[in-house]
């Protein structure tokens, strides 16, 4: 295979479905189809009940690119790109990269977002957050990185796994040394919308630098992953016709259900998304008092999305932390191993509405 295997969603493929308790899943409880379909207005309802299960518009439904477009500032619906939210970063990776080419991601992080890179045969430098610094990163270390072959640099805000995010200026300066390095910029956008305090959303990097492409979708935030909607949006027109033609070979158009169900959705997104940001800011208070009442893990509190990533004191390995604990409890955490970031940390998840209840159970485990 071009790729190695990717750790954490062979780890999700392990326990996801035969796990009793989920506390590290990065979205938010999915909704029922039903409840989409109530919040459908007249023409979307319509749409649905004369819906043609046939192929679909390979860039995306016109409506549903629409209501995309409006998302963003001076973002065009010529400027998106439906994708399945993983495709998108596939096909954004395919299509600037040749082998020999440089880039810089951010680590640790989502396996394909650097892991593409080296199977195209690029070399890629890991820019890492700072644990000490509330994992923040490093500006002159990415400057100091930058070669002559520098081709992309990728990042992710709000981070996966663990919820940091810089400020405005950092984010801007970001994006001002990949403009004049002339560095494509692959922003991965996953977890945008669930700042904790909505003055922390950062601009997407696709209204404000005109070689980035950002990715986005309905699976975090607005709690439909199955529906595998996203889309990429980027200015660079041409880049955007090369994912375009890219797209032939990978999914050639979206699915006709899930296309209607997203733009119901996004229709509804305000009510959606301040509905699970309600249950992840409930989630967050129970941890900080859990974090509080103990010594056996050190806790950076995230600034947006629906994970952290603690760490186990005492050099206690996580890989058999967590193995141990779904076996005795069937509670499933992820451990850093998966992430390639050593063994000493986990992912914990707290978008669902049950989080309270497997946080007593975990608990429970840890004083027994
Ligand atoms: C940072 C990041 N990017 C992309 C994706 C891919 O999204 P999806 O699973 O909806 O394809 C994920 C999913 O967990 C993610 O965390």
């Amino acid at each position: 295979m071009r790729f190695k295997p990717f750790e954490l969603e062979r780890y999700f493929a392990k326990y996801e479905f035969s796990a009793k308790y989920l506390l590290s899943s990065s979205d938010c409880d999915g909704l029922l189809q039903s409840d989409v379909l109530d919040l459908a207005d007249a023409q979307s309802r319509e749409l649905w009940d004369n819906l043609t299960l046939g192929y679909t518009e390979s860039g995306g439904h016109p409506l549903l690119k629409d209501e995309i477009a409006k998302m963003y500032q001076g973002i065009t619906p010529d400027d998106v790109l439906t994708v399945v939210p993983e495709e998108g970063i596939y096909l954004a990776l395919n299509c600037i990269l040749k082998s020999g080419d440089h880039v810089i991601c951010t680590f640790p992080g989502y396996q394909s977002l650097y892991e593409i890179a080296e199977g195209i045969g690029c070399e890629v430098t890991k820019w890492e957050l700072n644990e000490a610094r509330g994992w923040a990163l490093d500006l002159d270390f990415l400057k100091s990185q930058i070669k002559s072959n520098t081709k992309l640099l990728v990042v992710n805000f709000p981070h996966n796994p663990t919820g940091y995010t810089p400020t405005l200026l950092e984010f801007q300066e970001i994006m001002d040394i990949a403009r004049e390095h002339n560095i494509y910029v692959l922003s991965d956008e996953m977890y945008r919308y669930m700042e904790f305090d909505a003055a922390d959303r950062l601009p997407s990097a696709s209204e404000v630098y005109e070689n980035a492409v950002s990715l986005f979708g309905v699976s975090k935030a607005l709690g439909l992953a199955g529906l595998r909607v996203g889309w990429v949006t980027t200015k660079n027109k041409e880049l955007l016709s090369r994912m375009v033609t890219y797209k032939d070979f990978t999914t050639i158009c979206g699915s006709a259900p899930s296309e209607i169900l997203a733009l119901i959705a996004l229709r509804n997104s305000e009510l959606i998304v301040s509905r699970n940001l309600d249950t992840i800011k409930t989630n967050l208070g129970l941890l900080d008092t859990f974090f509080e009442g103990q010594d056996l893990f050190s806790w950076i509190k995230p600034r947006a999305g629906s994970i952290a990533f603690p760490r186990i004191n005492g050099n206690r390995s996580s890989l058999a932390f967590c193995e141990t604990l779904v076996a005795e409890t069937g509670i499933m955490l992820l451990p850093s191993t998966v992430y390639g970031f050593g063994d000493n940390h986990f992912r914990l998840g707290f978008g669902r509405k049950n989080m309270p209840e497997v946080l007593d159970k975990f608990s429970e485990y840890l004083k027994a």
